[in-house]
């Protein structure tokens, strides 16, 4: 009897303390914390904490690693250069970020120090890095001038500064920070599998969160929201959302922002950012953005339903990440990239939970193919 199983669905592939997806209740817990705990008031740099010491941090300690964060923040030369001439062929900024994150290890006087210590420090340098990454090449691409980082503001608040030069309005560095709460982990995700994975072979850290952002850039993970706010967008006001999204299905098409793998009632990923954009909407005098979203939400569930009957289809994390990204000034490219800012967290704590108590990971594979075939050298081979 064949032991495969397509995209190993509910294979478990490891143990982990680090966040738990219960797909038939709809629950998130991080590092022992509901998700409705932590996305309303934690900040990344908290979450991060807490995920790699199992414990949030004291004030001094938060302070402690915000200077941290802050002396990883200066783009080498390299790297500018880098940014230069991928912006000369108007490359993505996710595969800037891609190619940013290996380049790190330029920075890493000690590449040889295996010790839990300098994995921390690697984790600190590649969390503190990422929005670095992103802000530097929007502006490096846009020929404007880099803006000097400024850790102290907050993670959220120090991106959105990076990336406009403004100062940060602080209902929108906290809907931000809300959001990177909210996706910093999510049990073994794709992205995540292919950070331990990489780890397991006892390479290191930098490669570990490279191969995550690939992995992370496709639409069946990270690069749906952009999708989905189009949409929403296209479809424009509620009376056109039954024929947009009847079409769509009838075309065949993957409804972008619902169904998951693990979830088969409502990811509460989407509940903590309908909130957190139900507030920034609300704030900013325009609730029709956010109200058509909640119309095109119920009648894309409701034609779910009707067209894949039984499949449990639901509202995914990324239909509401669309709305704060958006709602906090970020253009559809910045979305996946942003993704990865918070992901990077989560991405280093498992790779130094891997390495805690490390082994290979190497599945089988169920052999398909001829066993049957005899060698024909190249002059007597017709087809
Ligand atoms: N719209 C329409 N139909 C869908 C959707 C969707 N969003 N998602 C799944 N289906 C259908 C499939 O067509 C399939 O129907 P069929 O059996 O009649 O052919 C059935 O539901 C099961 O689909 P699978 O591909 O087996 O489901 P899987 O668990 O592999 O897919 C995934 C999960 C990739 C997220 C899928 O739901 C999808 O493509 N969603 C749209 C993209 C998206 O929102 N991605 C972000 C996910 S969240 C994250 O990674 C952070």
């Amino acid at each position: 009897m064949s032991g495969y199983i397509p995209g190993l669905e509910g294979v478990v592939a490891a143990q982990t303390r680090l966040s738990h997806v219960d797909g038939e209740a709809g629950e998130l817990f991080i590092g022992g914390y509901p998700l409705m705990e932590l996305a309303p008031n934690a900040t990344f740099e908290e979450v991060a904490y807490l995920l790699w010491h199992d414990r949030l941090p004291t004030a001094a300690e938060l302070a402690a690693l915000r200077a941290r964060f802050g002396s990883h923040q200066e783009l080498p030369g390299a790297v500018v250069d880098l940014m230069t001439a991928a912006a000369a062929r108007n490359t993505p900024v996710i595969d800037v970020v891609r190619m940013g994150a290996a380049t790190l290890s330029l920075q890493d006087a000690e590449p040889l120090d295996e010790s839990l210590e300098r994995q921390m420090w690697r984790s600190e340098a590649l969390c503190a890095a990422f929005p670095v990454l992103v802000a530097a090449y929007c502006r490096i691409r846009a020929g404007e001038p880099l803006v000097t980082p400024d850790a102290a503001l907050g993670h959220a608040a120090n991106y959105l500064h990076m990336l406009t030069g403004q100062d940060v309005d602080p209902d929108f560095a906290r809907a931000l920070e809300t959001y990177f709460v909210t996706v910093l982990d999510h049990g073994m995700n794709a992205s995540t599998f292919t950070a331990r994975v990489i780890m397991s072979t006892n390479s290191d850290i930098y490669s570990a969160v490279t191969g995550a952002v690939g992995a992370l850039k496709g639409p069946a993970h990270g690069g749906a929201p952009g999708p989905a706010l189009d949409m929403v967008f296209e479809i424009g006001s509620p009376e056109n959302a039954e024929a947009n999204i009847r079409g769509r299905l009838e075309r065949g098409e993957r409804l972008m922002g619902f169904g998951h793998r693990v979830y088969k009632v409502r990811d509460p990923r989407a509940d903590a950012l309908a909130l957190a954009s139900e507030r920034l909407y609300a704030r900013a005098g325009d609730r029709s953005l956010y109200e058509l979203a909640r119309s095109v939400e119920t009648t894309a569930l409701r034609l779910l339903a009707e067209y894949k009957p039984g499949r449990r289809l639901q509202t995914n994390v990324e239909f509401y990440t669309a709305l704060v990204l958006h709602g906090v000034g970020l253009p559809t490219e910045l979305f996946t990239p942003t993704f990865a800012v918070g992901r990077v967290g989560g991405w280093t704590a498992h790779c130094i939970e891997q390495l805690r108590n490390n082994r290979l990971i190497r599945p089988a594979s169920e052999y398909v193919g001829r066993v049957d075939r005899a060698w024909v050298p190249v002059e007597d081979r017709t087809d």
